[in-house]
């Protein structure tokens, strides 16, 4: 007779196939992990990738191999400009597409991978969020913004002009083949970037964390070691200075790992903050890590009865706090995480943002009109709940 008790992890299958080639210089093994005779797209976004030298360093690492480029993929990329990718990878045959870029180029990659040989609308795709993907093209990724884990994972969050839709999907088909990180490309990211990365990661280990007791050990220690490093970089970063390899390695392995499914693998997950965040984002424009620093903060306040053993458990483990009753102790935890983010200079509420009480209720409707209804670890967070968070944030 076994034992089980109550809070036992959850069953779970693991899988990631995604190859990591790290460190300074790494662009050059680009050649090793193509065939030959590939037909490669390039992607990227606007200037950046070719005002780093970014590009250049990919286009010689292709060497003499067919390829051709598309640029222009935006911020919270969208479906509009996708399909434009999408009609350039059929016309041109490419059998293999290449992400240079941040978050946004790696989903929108995700994205084409997925439209290209898709059979109908590919916003379906969207709308069934990755259910009905069969097949992909293959993808690789070159990293130049440490912050969506997006290159070690099968999730894409694509955009929609026309309808003001921001929308997630995941399939395995889209894991990119590979990744490279190569801290070095991230020395030109201007320090608003930096700092929505490091707030980025630390969210995604949250949304795995920050839930109910399980007894899990590896995850729990695992998820603590990326917070504390998260600290430990916060505290420096803003201070250091652009090209200091050692932090922005550690940054780029430690958003890398926030959300390439290992944290997350038998515990109950929350992501209510990023289905909100992802609302303000469609809504008002803020950057998407931003988001997150308005509305976690927020949610714990509302949510922490329910989040009490873990936020006891991470202000111990992580914070180091001892004294003062549990209250005290929650408290303090919240505000620190508070600090956290006035530390990387990201503002913690809807008013740094001239949003006031009238800015809430078309989140919720947002939120209603995508299902988004039933949200975090219990499926407890009704829009009702939601509007209580928003109005904490204000
Ligand atoms: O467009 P360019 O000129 O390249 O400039 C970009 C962009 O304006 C710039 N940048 C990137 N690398 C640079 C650089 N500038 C100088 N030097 C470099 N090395 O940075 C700006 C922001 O880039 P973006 O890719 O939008 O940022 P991020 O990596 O934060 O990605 C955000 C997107 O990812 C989604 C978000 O919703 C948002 O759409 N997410 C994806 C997730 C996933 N796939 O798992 C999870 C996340 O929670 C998130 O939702
Ligand atoms: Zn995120």
């Amino acid at each position: 007779m076994s034992r089980i008790s109550e809070d036992a992890m959850d069953n779970f299958e693991f899988y990631n196939p995604t190859k990591i080639l790290f460190g300074k210089g790494m662009i050059a093994k680009l050649d090793e992990q193509l065939s030959p005779q590939a037909r490669v797209l390039v992607l990227y976004g606007g200037a950046s990738a070719e005002k780093t030298g970014t590009l250049a360093e990919v286009r010689k690492a292709l060497g003499s191999r067919v390829f051709c480029e598309f640029g222009g993929i935006e911020a919270n990329p969208t479906y509009e400009t996708l399909m434009k990718a999408v009609e350039v990878a059929r016309k041109e045959k490419v059998d293999f597409l290449l992400a240079v870029g941040g978050g946004s180029v790696m989903d929108g990659t995700k994205f084409v991978a997925a439209a290209v040989p898709y059979e109908g609308e590919p916003w379906d795709i969207l709308l069934k969020q990755g259910q009905t993907v069969k097949k992909a093209l293959p993808l690789g990724t070159v990293v130049t913004l440490p912050a969506t884990g997006s290159e070690m994972n099968n999730i894409a969050v694509i955009s929609r002009k026309e309808t003001g839709d921001k929308l997630a999907f995941s399939n395995p088909h889209v894991f990119p083949t590979f990744s490279i990180l190569d801290p070095t490309r991230t020395f030109s990211l201007p320090p608003r970037q930096v700092a929505n990365g490091v707030a980025d990661s630390f969210v995604h280990v949250m949304e795995a964390y920050m839930t109910l007791p399980q007894d899990a050990m590896v995850q729990d220690r695992y998820a603590e070691g990326l917070l504390l490093s998260l600290h430990d970089i916060a505290q420096r970063i803003t201070k250091a200075p652009a090209d200091d390899y050692d932090l922005r390695a550690n940054l780029m392995w430690v958003a890398t790992q926030a959300l390439n499914g290992l944290i997350g693998a038998g515990v109950k997950q929350d992501w209510a903050t990023h289905a909100i965040g992802h609302e303000l984002t469609a809504k008002y424009g803020i950057d998407h890590a931003r988001t997150l620093a308005i509305v976690l903060p927020a949610m714990l306040k509302e949510r922490r009865e329910q989040k009490r053993a873990k936020l006891l458990q991470y202000a111990t483990r992580v914070l180091g706090l001892k004294d003062g009753s549990e209250d005290e102790r929650i408290d303090a935890a919240i505000a620190q995480i508070e600090a956290f983010f006035k530390g990387l200079d990201i503002p913690v509420r809807l008013s740094a943002y001239e949003i006031g009480h009238e800015g809430i209720e078309p989140i919720i409707t947002q939120l209603k009109d995508h299902g988004m209804t039933a949200l975090g670890e219990g499926e407890e967070i009704t829009p009702e709940i939601s509007r209580k968070v928003l109005e904490r944030a204000l």
